[in-house]
Parts: C-alpha cells; sequence; structure tokens
C-alpha cells in the first residue's frame, strides 16, 4: 500500500468482527442485507455468473451464493481473508488488498459485483469503484450496500422522543459535510479500544462519483429493521423504525 494512504482496513477489530458475524451473518445480515442482495442478484440474471465481493470481511456473503456462482472476495484485513479461506468453496477464491491502489491482476469479467457494508470504511471512494468498473462486464450491476447515509451517521445521529406528539422521532445534527469519523470497536474500553474509521457523504457525493465512473444508478431500495419492540414505548419505537430505514442500498451498471 502506499504509505501516505491511511490504513481503513478491519485488521485490529478482526477477532472481534469475525465472531459478531460468524457462518451465516450477524442479525441484519440473517435478515435484511443477504436476502435482499439475493432478491437483487435474482433481477439480473447471468449463466455465468460471477461475483467479485469488494471488502467482502471475513467472506460472509460467499456462504450464501447460489453453488454454481463463480466467487472472488477481496478485504484489506488479513485476518478477515485467512477466516474467508477456511469457509471457502472450490470455486471461490479470496485475496487480501487495499482499493486506495488498483487491483493488480488482469480484468476478470465480472457478471456482478457486490460491496455490503464497507464502502463507508473508504478513506476514498472513486478508487475501488474505478476497480468495480475494470472487472465488470458491460452492463453488469455493482450493488452497494450502505449503512443510510441520510439517517444514520455516527456521532450526529439519534433517536429523540416527542411527549406532546407522542412519536419517536430521528435527529439529524449535520448532513452535507462530508466527515471521517473514528468508531470505537469497545465504547466501555474507551482510548484503550480498537478503532475503525468511518467516512460520511451525502446521497448526491454518491450518485455523482457513480456517474464519473461510468455508471448509472438502476435501483436505489431502502431497508428497515424488522425487529419489534415490547414494553409501554413499543408503538412509537415500531413506529419509527419502520419510517426510518438502517441501510440504503444502490444498485448501479456499467455503462
Ligand atoms: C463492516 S466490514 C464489512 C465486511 C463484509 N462486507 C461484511 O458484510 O461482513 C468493512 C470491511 O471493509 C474492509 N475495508 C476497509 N477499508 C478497506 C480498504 N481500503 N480496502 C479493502 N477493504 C477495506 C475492512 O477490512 C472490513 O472487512
Amino acid at each position: 500500500m502506499n504509505k501516505n494512504k491511511q490504513d481503513t482496513s478491519w485488521e485490529s477489530s478482526s477477532a472481534w468482527y469475525d465472531k459478531l458475524v460468524s457462518v451465516e451473518g450477524h442479525y441484519y445480515h440473517r435478515e435484511i442485507i443477504i436476502p435482499g442482495v439475493l432478491d437483487l442478484l435474482k433481477q439480473y440474471p447471468d449463466p455465468d455468473g460471477f461475483l467479485l465481493d469488494l471488502a467482502c470481511g471475513q467472506g460472509v456473503l460467499s456462504r450464501h451464493l447460489p453453488k454454481e456462482m463463480k466467487y472472488i472476495g477481496v478485504d484489506a484485513s488479513p485476518s478477515l481473508i485467512q477466516s474467508a479461506q477456511k469457509n471457502a468453496s472450490d470455486n471461490h477464491q479470496f485475496f487480501v488488498h487495499d482499493f486506495t491502489d488498483v487491483l493488480p491482476i488482469p480484468k476478470m469479467l465480472c457478471s456482478h459485483a457486490c460491496c455490503i457494508l464497507a464502502l463507508q470504511n473508504m478513506s476514498s471512494i472513486a478508487p475501488i469503484l474505478q476497480t468495480a468498473w475494470e472487472h465488470l462486464k458491460k452492463n453488469a450491476p455493482l450493488i452497494l450496500v450502505l449503512n443510510h447515509p441520510s439517517f444514520r451517521i455516527p456521532r450526529q445521529s439519534s433517536w429523540g422522543v416527542d411527549l406532546e406528539k407522542k412519536l419517536q422521532y430521528r435527529r439529524m445534527d449535520c448532513y452535507m459535510t462530508p466527515l471521517k469519523i473514528p468508531i470505537q470497536t469497545h465504547p466501555s474500553l474507551k482510548t484503550k479500544s480498537e478503532t475503525t474509521w468511518s467516512f460520511h457523504y451525502p446521497l448526491s457525493t454518491y450518485s455523482t462519483l457513480l456517474k464519473e465512473s461510468g455508471f448509472t444508478i438502476d435501483i436505489i431500495q431502502e431497508w428497515c429493521s424488522n425487529k419489534k419492540s415490547q414494553g409501554k414505548m413499543a408503538t412509537m419505537e415500531n413506529r419509527s423504525r419502520k419510517e426510518f430505514p438502517l441501510f440504503m442500498t444502490l444498485v448501479a451498471r456499467k455503462i
């Protein structure tokens, strides 16, 4: 990796993340994200299915794909890639690589690319979009699952309760300004905790960067939590959970 670039890999938090995700995925992988991504993949059928998983972590998506689909997973964390390799099928390959640099392999002509909950961990987005463009077939989809940039900005968004209106609202303290936000893996350990980085951009930045990188946005989906509250705040909480999506998924096609 270029020495001046920031290491945003989750290597220092890899043991914690690997345990959290485990074989099947964490709660939102299992309930919302993986089923949502599989539905989207079906909307772009290709007889030679070959998926490039950008920032694949410990490879959770690979373990949910149709058996016949070829797969390459790439991530900057060597320990997460090592874990991914333990459960890998024969037609699955994994590589360690930091997407701030161009992926140094010949063009792959993939039928699909995905980046799940990872674009917001990159210090710059253009290089990973360029890599996706290089290795996708023409018209092939790139599926980007994001923590919803309009409603979930770490440290800058929170829930509040309006007792008069009897509703729970979402408070956003900023939105348009790009942000770089440290996130402690174990907040109770304060400064002794490992840190990962999150980068916030408004929705328009994603649209602009996708266009500049040779993609056109085909679908935007917004996915809400399916959890249910109990107790006296349940009605308010269940309503607001359905109003404010957790994830935004963009499907962009290579043009
Ligand atoms: C929240 S995890 C998501 C991993 C996986 N997609 C999943 O859903 O479990 C974010 C991932 O982005 C990877 N990452 C962060 N910056 C990266 C970079 N510049 N190049 C490659 N991977 C990176 C981290 O190592 C981590 O595995």
